[in-house]
């Protein structure tokens, strides 16, 4: 395994040292075998199969010549029919063998290049939050992603075409060591020159891609951006257009400036080694013709050696770019099994969460995000009851999602503890926590997908319950809009795909309030349920809410004041800490935080809703 000790960084200088690229290769024959060992196998072995057909038909050349010129050109027809045949059958079965590789050659990297994109969506859905928020995860992440579509496919072609002619050469420098191990000695001294100056050609290319990850992933934003539709309002009226394309431009134009200067260490250093191959593969052809006059070597023996020579000096080249293209594979691979060996989050080592209801505790719960030195939750503690609707205010930036994200078992905390009946998440299993908790983030997700999908995502091992997907979407106010679309609920939301259909913000988050409501799960949680919501509906969701699972526990957060007046207990978070908790008349008797930002959202208009 390729080491995993931190960044594909740009503080390491790139080692490209033999080990090195026997951990790679060992690597991607890891994720080749992976994907189909049977067809791995039957593939690297005919192309070794073809590969030795070289060899082999020199031998014979040999052979029919020795045969012809050994009997002083008095050669019958009948003395050689039998090397001309194996001539025919050799040439007849390389080119059998070669048309079941083709096929083989077509499927394979296809498998792989399939295989790994499955490995690595799987693992990047296994992954804990914080390591998938982690900036270098996502670095390499898109890194990974972007290369999966061609790499694996490249790093397929490239081993095979690595194995046929490393067999290749193999078997004809051990029929030259038969013939003349002389010229062995010249090819192998070509070879070390020429690999030389591969290695050289292959680090200028592995330094580049290195340090072009970074930029890569900002260009790579840069044009997602400007193609996105989310963003396509904004980047019309502001008129960003032109200014992101001259970022893009910028960054462009650096990456081709490097490249251009590792194109010309590629050109010198390959000019360099051929001219080398060249000189020794001259060198080795005037030798045998020397040995020839001399009569110290068979006419047979001098054409299979030059035929192997020649062969060798193609062979060779082909051997050092298919090296260095492999090579080229090796920041994709390190990437790949770097995030593939990322600890997964462990699941069904710890225990279900316990009881019927939830009755969620948080006693002295402090975090601090990964990488940031400013807490966000500070000495936090709260309760939710069964049956319980519980508001949680305060404003933007004071921690409220967080806190959510907490109760969701996504982030841990790092004091104090969340209980769930009397029992610390650290003790319970999280994906058992999850299917115990309901929730709507304040950023869900639009599934692209059928208005159905998007209701029953909400549990799926009820993706197929529609009275159960209908009554969630009447609860969630969602069932007007959608029973009226063209297709009702198989009609597909969303602005990506023709024929589907764009919901407002608003009818957005009836819908994702549907699936939270599908779910039936002893703890909701709504993030700022309401934001889009008009006074009508906000109104309508609180009373359904109590109304529609009387024994569940609700976490409602907002910064909308109207919203929570109804709350059986609110808790006001200021900068991270808990500042009052009450109830509506309580607070309000109270003067304090909670009078406050209700008199400023009532002066503003902001309490009535938008
Ligand atoms: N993934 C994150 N990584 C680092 N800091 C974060 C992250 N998410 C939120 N924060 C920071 O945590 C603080 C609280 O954010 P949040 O919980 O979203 O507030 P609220 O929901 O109350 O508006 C903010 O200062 C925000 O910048
Ligand atoms: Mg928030």
């Amino acid at each position: 395994m390729i080491d995993n000790a931190g960044p594909v960084a740009m503080d390491r200088p790139p080692n490209l040292s033999p080990g090195r690229y026997g951990a790679m290769t060992r690597s991607a024959i890891r994720l080749i075998r992976r994907t189909s060992p049977k067809e791995a196998a039957l593939t690297f072995g005919l192309e070794a199969l073809i590969a030795l057909s070289i060899p082999l038909q020199l031998l014979l050349v040999r052979w029919v010549i020795g045969r012809v010129v050994g009997v002083g050109g008095q050669t019958t027809l009948g003395e050689i029919v039998v090397p001309i045949i194996a001539i025919f059958a050799v040439f007849a079965l390389t080119r059998i063998l070669l048309a079941v590789a083709m096929g083989l050659r077509l499927v394979l990297p296809k498998l792989v290049s399939y295989a790994a994109t499955e490995m690595l969506a799987a693992k990047a859905a296994a992954l804990p939050l914080p390591v998938i928020e982690a900036p270098d995860t996502r670095t390499r992440l898109a890194q990974a992603q972007r290369d999966i579509e061609w790499r694996p496919l490249r790093m397929c072609a490239d081993l095979i075409l690595l194995v046929s002619s490393g067999v290749t050469i193999a078997g004809l420098l051990v029929l030259l060591v038969v013939v003349q191990p002389v010229l062995a000695v010249f090819v192998v001294v070509a070879y070390a020159l020429m690999l030389r100056r591969t290695a050289g050609a292959m680090h200028a290319i592995y330094t580049y891609f290195v340090t072009s990850m970074d930029r890569d992933r900002k260009l790579s934003y840069l044009s997602t951006l400007m193609a996105d539709i989310d963003a396509a309002k904004e980047v019309r009226c502001f008129g960003l257009a032109d200014v992101l394309l001259g970022r893009l431009r910028l960054l462009q134009a650096d990456s081709v400036t490097d490249l251009r200067s590792v194109g010309r260490q590629w050109a010198r250093r390959y000019l360099i080694g051929g001219l080398w191959t060249a000189v020794m593969g001259a060198c080795g052809l005037v030798y045998t013709l020397w040995q020839y006059s001399l009569g110290s070597m068979t006419l047979g023996a001098a054409v299979a050696a030059v035929g192997a020579l020649l062969f060798l000096i193609i062979q060779g080249h082909q051997f050092a770019s298919s090296a260095g293209r492999f090579y080229e594979n090796a920041v994709f691979v390190e990437n790949f099994w770097w995030f593939m060996d990322l600890p997964a989050a462990p699941t069904g080592t710890k225990a279900a969460p316990s009881g019927d209801g939830a009755h969620v505790t948080l006693d002295g719960v402090s975090f601090t995000y990964p990488g940031s030195d400013r807490p966000v939750l500070v000495d936090v503690s709260m309760e939710v009851r069964p049956g319980e609707i519980v508001a949680l205010v305060g404003e933007n930036g004071a921690g409220k999602t967080t806190l959510a994200k907490l109760l969701c078992g996504l982030y841990e905390p790092d004091t104090g503890a969340v209980r769930w009946n009397g029992r610390d998440l650290s003790d319970i299993d999280a994906a058992r926590l999850r299917e115990n908790v309901s929730v709507v983030f304040q950023d869900f997700v639009r599934y692209q997908l059928p208005a159905r999908d998007n209701i029953v995502f909400g549990d799926v091992t009820a993706l197929s319950d529609e009275p159960r997907m209908v009554a969630a979407a009447r609860e969630a106010g969602a069932h007007d809009f959608v029973s009226v679309l063209p297709d009702g609920y198989d009609t597909v939301l969303g602005p990506e795909f023709a024929g589907a259909h764009e919901p407002s913000v608003g009818q957005w988050q009836r819908v994702a309030l549907a699936r939270a409501m599908f779910r039936q799960a002893p703890l909701m949680i709504l993030d700022e349920p309401s934001a889009a919501l008009d006074g009508r509906a906000e109104h309508d969701l609180f009373a359904g809410l109590a109304r529609a699972a009387p024994d569940q526990a609700v976490m409602v957060i907002s910064h909308r004041m109207s919203s929570v007046q109804m709350a059986d207990r609110i808790y006001v978070l200021k900068d991270g800490r808990i500042v009052e908790e009450g109830r509506h008349a309580e607070l309000m008797d109270r003067d304090g935080a909670y009078a406050e930002l209700f008199a400023l959202h009532a002066a503003s208009g902001l309490g009535d809703g938008p």
